[in-house]
């Protein structure tokens, strides 16, 4: 069945000792059952992946990669840089990247495509603005953003990501989604991957829920049919909250 992930996207934060700190607790709290993914500044990813090394149950994800492979592209990070440090996950699609760095949908389908060509698993973020969940459009939204980033792919290529639905209007608000909210929305998502795939890569697929995620709601979020863990921004960010957080399923 489908794995129970408990993912943190430190996004711009700690200072390099800070996130030593954090990835040594981390890693030294295992927890059964639970992959536990770590979306780490670029700086910090190989000392991350160090410290996690010989752990199969921690690894080590970068927040964003670059479209192309290589070139004259300054300040950018390939995705052979990547694994050329021994990283095998990288976030992308982060709402913070759709709307600083104006990402599209067709520009992570490039991402994602280059992504899986150079073994890289991505955790595609996805959600809607507060208008647009107020509009009542926000499932046929989301749906949009899967069908035109990933449903070019192959079944067995689909088969390897890893889906993060974030309602925007939840991301570092102190609002969260309810879990009725976010059973309906990941139950959604499943019915449209299994209309243009199938039910078997649908129920294999594992969606996790983000946007204010802590330890006082992990465990009824995670309860829910469809919600397969968390991608989670400030309380992944302090030791003992992330890992309550990991123990919630
Ligand atoms: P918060 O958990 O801080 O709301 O952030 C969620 C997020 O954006 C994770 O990628």
């Amino acid at each position: 069945m489908r794995k129970n992930i408990a993912a943190g996207n430190w996004k711009m934060n700690l200072s390099f000792d800070e996130g030593k700190a954090l990835a040594e607790g981390v890693q030294s709290t295992f927890v059964d059952n639970v992959l536990t993914i770590l979306g780490v500044p670029y700086p910090y990813l190989v000392s991350a992946n160090k410290i996690c090394e010989g752990n199969d149950s921690v690894a080590i994800a970068a927040q964003n990669m670059h479209h192309m492979e290589k070139g004259a592209y300054t300040g950018e990070v390939s995705p052979s840089m990547l694994t050329s440090i021994g990283i095998h996950y990288v976030i992308l699609g982060h709402s913070e990247r759709r709307e600083y760095q104006k990402e599209d949908n067709q520009l992570l389908k490039q991402k994602v495509d280059l992504a899986l060509a150079h073994h890289l698993t991505p955790i595609f973020c996805c959600g809607e603005s507060l208008d647009i969940r107020k509009s009542g459009n926000h499932i046929s939204h989301v749906s949009n953003q899967l069908s035109e980033s990933l449903f070019h792919l192959a079944a067995a290529d689909f088969a390897k990501l890893i889906i993060a639905y974030e309602p925007i209007w939840a991301i570092g608000t102190g609002e969260t989604a309810s879990p009725a909210q976010a059973q309906e929305m990941h139950a959604a998502l499943r019915a449209h991957i299994a209309g243009h795939y199938d039910d078997q890569i649908a129920q294999g697929c594992s969606i996790l829920y983000g946007g204010s995620v802590k330890p006082a709601n992990a465990k009824e979020l995670f309860g829910q049919t469809d919600v397969d863990g968390g991608l989670v921004g400030g309380a992944s960010l302090k030791t003992d909250d992330f890992n309550q957080i990991r123990k919630s399923f």
